[in-house]
């Protein structure tokens, strides 16, 4: 028989995402809705460690729903690391008196919570915060879709920029390990070649590409560089082998960096960040743990963390022939 459940911890760990706070929100209210008492914990598992928590109810998310970043604050803790840091950290929760821990993260967030739950028993669940989208059993991540938009209004006007003076641009989105970003907001913004570390091109086919589409008619070029792709790693180097191997091209490069984790989360973030929360605490008072919730066709689901960590997430192949179909 599970242990009943009285009062959760939420807190939010890692690279913060738009959503983290709809997130917040919905652990929040959902526990105030089943009569159980909610705690946030400040910085992630640094604040887990220090005893950093404030007790929360529904009236103390008033207003966050649209607001990104997130108001618990976040970090990459090194403490948590260590088996004396996970040992401050039960305590403060037993202190507490607190019975389960929700995690809004990525992968390593979920590895750490893991391991607390295999060490001392605690009940975890995990909610995937991160832009990249690159954790297994969710189609979407939260934050994924707003830095989409974000990526491919920039990615709107350099086009404009590059058409009017009829540049190469080289332009590097968010994605250490992978390509989800890159790929779909390349389609998105029209970019005539996607670099992404899943798939690796090779310099030779993309200057083909390029002088193709020049051949074609094409005046300017946007390429969009994943930051974890090979070629595209140091993309100053990219546009310095550009400038000195092929004629004719002026090149510039944008790097978006950090602005792609920021903003007013989108509406579909929002609304998967509601149904998250909600599916969290419910199958917390149902009695599971080490699980992460996610979106698997339409649906709420749960995958258990362990293959949320290990299991890895799959480039779309149809979106990589529909972007070369596209950059004809
Ligand atoms: O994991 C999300 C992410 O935004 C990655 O895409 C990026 O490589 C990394 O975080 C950047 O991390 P930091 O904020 O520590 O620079």
């Amino acid at each position: 028989m599970p242990k009943t459940i009285k009062k959760i911890a939420v807190l939010t760990s890692g690279g913060d995402s738009p959503g983290m706070n709809a997130a917040i929100r919905s652990v929040v209210r959902a526990c105030a809705y089943h009569n159980i008492e909610c705690v946030g914990v400040y910085r992630g598992y640094e604040g887990l460690i220090e005893g950093d928590f404030k007790q929360m109810d529904a009236r103390s998310v008033k207003g966050i729903i649209n607001k990104g970043g997130t108001i618990l604050k976040s970090a990459r803790s090194n403490g948590f690391r260590t088996e004396e840091g996970r040992k401050k950290a039960f305590q403060n929760l037993v202190d507490a008196e607190i019975n389960a821990l929700v995690v809004v993260g990525g992968d390593g967030s979920f590895t750490g919570a893991l391991i607390f739950n295999q060490e001392f028993g605690f009940p975890v669940m995990g909610i995937p915060g991160t832009i990249d989208n690159d954790i297994f059993g969710t189609s979407h991540t939260l934050g994924f879709d707003t830095a989409l938009n974000t990526v491919v209004e920039a990615i709107d006007k350099i086009r404009d920029t590059a058409s009017s003076h009829n540049r190469l641009f080289f332009i590097e989105v968010m994605g250490r390990d992978v390509g989800h970003i890159a790929l779909n907001a390349g389609i998105a913004g029209g970019a005539e070649e996607i670099l992404i570390p899943e798939e690796d091109l090779g310099l030779e086919r993309l200057v083909e590409s390029l002088n193709r589409s020049r051949t074609s008619g094409k005046s300017s070029s946007i390429v969009i560089v994943a930051e974890g792709d090979k070629i595209g790693k140091n993309i100053f180097e990219l546009k310095d082998y550009v400038d000195e191997n092929m004629e004719g091209y002026d090149v510039r490069v944008s790097v978006l960096g950090h602005m792609q984790r920021g903003g007013a989360p989108s509406c579909f973030d929002r609304v998967l960040a509601s149904r998250m929360g909600v599916k969290a605490v419910e199958s917390l008072l149902n009695g599971q743990t080490n699980y992460m919730v996610g979106l698997i066709n339409g649906k709420m689901e749960l995958t258990p963390l362990d293959n949320a960590i290990k299991g890895k997430t799959k480039i779309n192949l149809e979106l990589l022939r529909v972007s070369d179909i596209m950059s004809t």
